[in-house]
């Protein structure tokens, strides 16, 4: 007969050779990073659904043919993982590679947000600012919406979709959107107007969860004395 010990016993996985148990539901991610591992991300935020969509955090699962994103991945009983074998941080730094040549710029100011010095942190972190993909950028600025508190910077924008997703999720607003796609891609509100005139309440989420600072307080530049809110307007 089980004992009570026994039947509670939770199921584990190898992760880079070390048996971790984990609680059912949880995903690869979410036990990596418990257990102490650096693994990157770009378009995770805790508060929201993973998307899946940048790969940053992608490690090998013994019987998988490739890669696979640990932040939607749900870990089960019996699995290997590896978290920084030499091919995915291969993959990862040419990932980042990529996105840094989308953008003007990887090191922007702190003031900008929380989170805008993600993007720049990891392109160090793998020395992936080299310029080997120079070429087509993604996302146009609208430096000339008017209102005072949020600069809309989508030069700096790596379509990973957190603003969206925290406006969505989090908020309720649904004040932004993602319009074309690939290099068209574009960050923007009904009719491609301005936030005052959209649902957008000023709540500032969107500036606290965007990676690379493409969306940033403007009060905080202005203090700052950043030129950026002068640019094209
Ligand atoms: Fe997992 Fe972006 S963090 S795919």
């Amino acid at each position: 007969m089980q004992s009570v010990n026994e039947s509670q016993e939770l199921p584990t996985l190898t992760l880079d050779g070390e048996e971790i148990a984990f609680t059912p539901g949880e995903t690869v991610y979410e036990v990596s990073t418990r257990a102490g591992k650096a693994v990157p991300t770009l378009c995770y935020d805790p508060r929201l659904e993973a998307l899946g969509s940048c790969r940053l955090c992608v490690v090998e699962v013994e019987g998988q043919r490739v890669p696979v994103a640990s932040c939607t991945t749900r870990a089960e009983d019996g699995m290997k993982v590896t978290t920084a074998s030499a091919k995915v941080e291969a993959q990862r730094r040419t990932l980042l590679e990529l996105v840094a040549s989308e953008n003007r710029e990887v090191t922007v100011d702190a003031l900008r947000g929380v989170a805008s010095q993600e993007l720049g942190t990891l392109v160090e972190r793998y020395d992936a600012g080299g310029g080997r993909f120079a070429g087509a950028q993604s996302g146009a600025s609208r430096p000339d919406d008017p209102n005072p508190f949020i600069l809309r910077d989508y030069d700096l924008c790596i379509s990973c979709y957190r603003c969206v997703r925290v406006c969505a999720e989090q908020e309720g607003d649904y004040a932004i959107s993602m319009a074309n796609r690939g290099f068209a891609t574009q960050i923007t509100v009904e009719f491609g107007g301005h936030l005052q005139d959209s649902a957008c309440t000023f709540c500032g989420q969107c500036v606290q969860t965007c990676p690379t600072g493409a969306l940033a307080d403007k009060k905080a530049l202005r203090f700052a004395g950043d030129g950026t809110l002068n640019r094209g307007s």
